[in-house]
């Protein structure tokens, strides 16, 4: 990508960051971001067509700036680094109302920036080259200065603990400096293909509420033997982390690591049996991939968001 321009190329201290969109996974980032990632509000600009989220974000982030046009983001926000959060109905919606080629996400096509842009996309089920085509003018394409990704981060993000998958290695030329450092501010990177981006998202996002679930199941049984629900809650959650670290820590398979914790006729087998007995399995698997198609059905259905 070209760096010249008469603003030069953003870092990561100094970037203007933008978002289209403003719900749950916006807000998550703009607040993994600002508290753990010590980013200063005025830095963050955030669009959206209503107040109904944009009003609470200017209350808990003071300074940071809102706007109900997408325009803003790029002109007089004039922001470096833009992730777009918005439904992929929106997008739909674009094509259905554009001609031969979609209506712009920005009313008018994006202006060609004296500097370079980073535009991020979190929405499910579209392509990059898709979603370029609802932001450049098609008429003089190279006159941007332009990287674009599409990332998977998920709502762990607000407590600077969010997994993130980009489209490229992460740690190569690639992806460009103030990118990788912005998002290594919320999230551990990694590399997942464009294609692959959708069932990481439903993986990750919808991964983490599983979680959350098997956590209170756990604690649950705890309850009913005796432990009370903060301690149950808690060592359910430690216990959880202790599997997680190991795993990773190993490079083992699960189920290598599984077997190794079952003593000869001990708890853990017999609990273990119980799980198969009720297929909770088949059930976590099922609910990923019930997960990854919802998401995409969703992002195909006409309504606007
Ligand atoms: N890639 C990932 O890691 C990941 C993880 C979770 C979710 N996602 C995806 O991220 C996207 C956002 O998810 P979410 O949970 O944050 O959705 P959400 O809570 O429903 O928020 C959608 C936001 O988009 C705004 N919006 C609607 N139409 C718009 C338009 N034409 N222009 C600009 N903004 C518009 C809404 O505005 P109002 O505030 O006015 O209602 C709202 O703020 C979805 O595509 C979702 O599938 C991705």
């Amino acid at each position: 990508m070209p760096s010249k321009g008469s603003k030069k190329a953003c870092d990561v201290a100094t970037a203007k960051i933008g978002f289209v969109g403003a719900g749950k996974l916006a807000e998550s980032i703009i607040s993994g971001l600002v508290v753990y990632g010590k980013v200063d509000p005025k830095r963050i600009h955030v669009a959206a067509p209503s107040s109904n989220n944009t009003d609470r974000l200017k209350q808990s982030f003071q300074g940071l700036k809102v706007s109900k046009r997408n325009l803003d983001i790029f002109g007089k926000f004039d922001c470096d680094i833009i992730f777009l959060a918005v439904n992929g109905s929106v997008i739909r919606n674009l094509y259905k109302l554009g001609g031969s080629r979609p209506a712009p996400l920005t009313t008018n096509y994006i202006p060609n920036m004296k500097h370079p842009l980073y535009v991020l996309s979190l929405i499910t089920g579209f392509e990059i080259k898709v979603i370029k085509d609802c932001l450049l003018n098609p008429e003089h394409p190279e006159k941007y200065m332009l990287e674009m990704h599409r990332i998977m981060l998920n709502c762990a993000a607000a407590f600077g603990l969010g997994v993130c998958a980009v489209d490229v290695e992460p740690d190569s030329k690639k992806l460009a400096e103030p990118v990788r450092a912005l998002l290594s501010l919320v999230a551990k990177l990694e590399y997942i293909p464009e294609a692959q981006m959708d069932a990481a998202c439903a993986l990750c996002g919808s991964g983490l509420s599983f979680s959350y679930y098997f956590i209170n199941a756990m604690s649950d049984g705890a309850l009913k033997i005796g432990l009370s629900r903060a301690a149950a809650v808690k060592f359910s959650a430690k216990t959880v982390n202790c599997a997680t670290q190991t795993l990773l820590e190993s490079g083992k398979h699960p189920n290598e690591l599984k077997d190794e914790v079952c003593a000869p006729s001990g708890g853990a087998i017999y609990g273990l049996s119980i799980l198969d007995k009720a297929d909770v399995a088949s059930g976590v698997s099922g609910a990923v991939e019930a997960a990854y198609k919802r998401a995409l059905s969703l992002a195909r259905e006409d309504n606007p968001a």
